[in-house]
């Protein structure tokens, strides 16, 4: 079971997406990320109906399992995520995240979540208001925020998503990870710290990058100037 209070202390983490990594090449991406000193690495499960896109499933999550030892954080962007969730985590998810948008009540599937021994976390779109998903903020330790509609990489980031983390900080207590996904940069990241979140999705902004190891230092570097 991932320990997440010393999780907690080496924040504010980066969280590479692999939507933007070189499929073909997965394994050697993932190495560099492991260089450049990443804990954790963010794989999106797209089902072609809650998201007007397909991305991988459970054999890239097991052939990832099989290459790394860091963190898989799950991000299920499933029009009906339940049936997947130990089929996901036997795949090696150490999280799993799932929309508020297909669970108005969220806590059975993270009571489910942790009796098969993985870390829940809760996702909102951005028109989704912040509302929905404060009566859970205590539920989950994950509360992720979208920066985009969710589907693809490369968007822009939605600059509204920053008073709903505002908000989801100011509901929470210090014990939480607080991420934000989508749109995730150079030119937003501080900002989005600013705002509280402490656990940043970086897709094209990172992996899209010829050095990523010195890519990820910048954008480090920018999460420790607030
Ligand atoms: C979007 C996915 C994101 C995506 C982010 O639907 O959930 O994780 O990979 O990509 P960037 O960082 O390129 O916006
Ligand atoms: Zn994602």
């Amino acid at each position: 079971m991932v320990d997440v209070p010393s999780l907690l202390r080496s924040v504010p983490l980066i969280n590479p997406s692999l939507l933007a990594a070189d499929f073909a090449c997965l394994g050697r991406d993932i190495c560099s990320l492991e260089e450049a000193g990443v804990e954790i690495l963010h794989l999106d499960i797209m089902d072609g109906h809650f998201v007007p896109n397909l991305s991988f499933g459970v054999p890239i999550v097991e052939a990832v399992r099989r290459t790394t030892h860091l963190l898989l954080d799950v991000h299920l962007m499933l029009q009906n995520p339940e049936p997947y969730l130990p089929i996901f985590r036997k795949a090696g998810a150490d999280f799993l995240s799932i929309h508020i948008e297909v669970a108005p009540d969220p806590r059975p599937m993270f009571d489910t979540i942790r009796k098969l021994g993985a870390i829940p976390g809760l996702v909102s779109n951005p028109p989704t208001p912040v509302e929905a998903v404060l009566p859970f903020v205590n539920d989950c330790d994950l509360m992720l925020t979208m920066g985009v509609m969710p589907g693809f990489g490369g968007q822009t980031f939605d600059r509204s998503t920053l008073e709903k983390i505002r908000r989801i900080r100011e509901a929470t207590d210090e014990n939480r990870l607080i991420s934000v996904d989508g749109g995730v940069g150079e030119s937003t990241i501080a900002d989005i710290v600013a705002a509280g979140a402490n656990l940043l999705v970086v897709g094209t902004a990172l992996l899209g990058h010829a050095d990523v190891p010195a890519q990820f230092q910048v954008l480090r570097q920018r999460t420790l100037n607030n």
